[in-house]
């Protein structure tokens, strides 16, 4: 028996899709335990890529039961195109295979109306969100005024919940309510044969012995409690929040994976120290195709951000790290890595800073070490990586106290080289 969490350990966009699909492979149970639709999760098989955005990544393997755990999200709408995508593409995700809480919160059109309006009316601080309805969801779970997916097949229930706030008042809108009842009782009856107990289910597959990954999606840095806030998501990417949004008890978890880049990428607004702006920050959005999954926006990249990184196997209680995207630096004469920052006082800092006006005013201090420039994409063993490759991710590992346990080099599954030790 064992429980992985996979964790973004940056802004999200770190690989965790592919991560946790090599590592689906032997697993019974893939969990999602926070975030919806604004994740976008890529894996790639042979010629085929599948982009997921609410169905665990463990869902492209038969043998891998999938759970959209209570701390998610859900927009049924979503759901369901997702299911018609993977069906055309060949996947037919059947209730056997894939469960959904009936205690996760229901994303409805309000939700996405009221992301929009805010983000508008945020006018200069605006947060970039991805506009699909996360924050407002998860503000009214917290206020205590969600509809859970089991509301959904109570026709007088979700009525009772849906009229218990003016919405169209609210929303300066005339939305037809009772055709919005209509249709989200009748999703609610496409949604039933999946629904489940998931915290029952999964602590049963823990009894029975069973393989369990908890798949996070966002990031450390997005997370509402211990990221750049207020520029974040909001739920709780962070390793805690898997045991919240899948409802396991901590003392289950035998593994806290982070995933994270060899760069940093991230995607709408906020402080991002180690950015560049210039033409290599331009190289590994194009080497990297950092490109949103979800909105297709061109994301922000910068060097390596220690700082950031030691932060996260801190918050995390990281056991290891997968360090991807590796290859995307092939070309690099050198490579810079941000090891701390200056403060606009003159203070070095090596900890990640809480303070939002001192964190956007930091200046990365940065160590530089020499490329490899030589492809790497197709390299699986380490000892076939060259020297001064094996030298950046030992001083990854070394700088941050926990062990690599994976390259990845490329998006296929097959550019992947597992570590044994570093
Ligand atoms: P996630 O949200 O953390 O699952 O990451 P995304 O799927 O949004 O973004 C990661 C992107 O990088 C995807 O397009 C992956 O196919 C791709 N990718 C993953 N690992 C590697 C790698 O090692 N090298 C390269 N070049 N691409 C990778
Ligand atoms: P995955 O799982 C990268 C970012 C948005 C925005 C902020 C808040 O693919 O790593 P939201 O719509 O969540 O209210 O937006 O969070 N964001 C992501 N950035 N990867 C993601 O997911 C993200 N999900 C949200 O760009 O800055
Ligand atoms: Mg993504």
């Amino acid at each position: 028996m064992t429980v992985k969490i996979i964790v973004g350990a940056q802004w999200g966009d770190e690989g965790k899709g592919k991560i946790t699909d090599i590592l689906a492979e032997k697993m019974d149970l893939v969990v999602r335990y926070q975030g919806g639709n604004n994740a976008g999760h890529t894996v790639v098989v042979g010629d085929t890529t599948f982009k997921l955005h609410l169905i665990p990544s463990g869902v492209l393997y038969k043998t891998c039961t999938c759970v959209i755990g209570n701390g998610v999200v859900l927009d049924p709408e979503v759901l369901f195109q997702e299911l018609a995508t993977l069906r055309a593409q060949g996947i037919e995700v059947t209730p056997d295979q894939f469960k959904i809480s009936s205690i996760a919160h229901v994303i409805l059109p309000f939700h996405k109306l009221l992301d929009s309006q805010q983000e508008s009316d945020r006018c200069e601080n605006k947060i970039g969100t991805t506009g699909r309805g996360i924050g407002p969801c998860y503000a009214d779970k917290i206020s205590r005024n969600g509809v859970r997916v089991g509301d959904l097949v109570n026709k007088d229930r979700l009525a009772k919940l849906i009229r218990q706030r003016n919405w169209n008042t609210l929303l300066n809108t005339e939305l037809d309510i009772d055709g919005i009842i209509d249709q989200y009782h009748q999703l609610g009856q496409r949604l039933k044969p999946y629904m489940i107990d998931s915290s029952l289910f999964i602590n049963n597959a823990i009894d029975a012995g069973k393989d369990i990954i908890l798949e996070g999606a966002q990031g450390t840095m997005l997370d509402v409690d211990h990221g750049t806030y207020p520029y974040v998501t909001s739920s709780n990417p962070v390793s805690g929040g898997a045991c919240i949004g899948a409802g396991v008890g901590p003392h289950k978890i035998n593994h806290v994976i982070g995933v994270a880049k060899a760069y940093v990428t991230r995607v709408g607004e906020g402080p991002f120290p180690t950015e560049l702006t210039d033409a290599t920050g331009e190289m590994l959005r194009q080497r990297g195709a950092e490109f949103g999954t979800t909105t297709n926006r061109p994301r922000r990249c910068g060097w390596l951000d220690l700082v950031g990184l030691r932060y996260a196997v801190r918050v995390n209680g990281l056991t290891e790290i997968c360090l991807t995207k590796l290859d995307v630096l092939d070309d690099c004469k050198t490579i810079k890595i941000c090891y701390g920052y200056r403060t606009a006082s003159g203070e070095v800092l090596t900890e990640f800073p809480l303070d939002y006006d001192e964190f956007a005013n930091c200046v990365p201090l940065y160590d530089e070490l020499p490329g490899w420039e030589t492809d790497i994409s197709q390299i699986t063993e380490y000892d076939q990586l060259p020297e001064t490759a094996k030298s950046y991710s030992k001083y990854v590992s070394t700088k941050v106290g926990v062990p690599i346990t994976l390259i990845s080099v490329g998006s296929r599954r097959n550019q992947t080289i597992h570590l044994l030790q570093v």
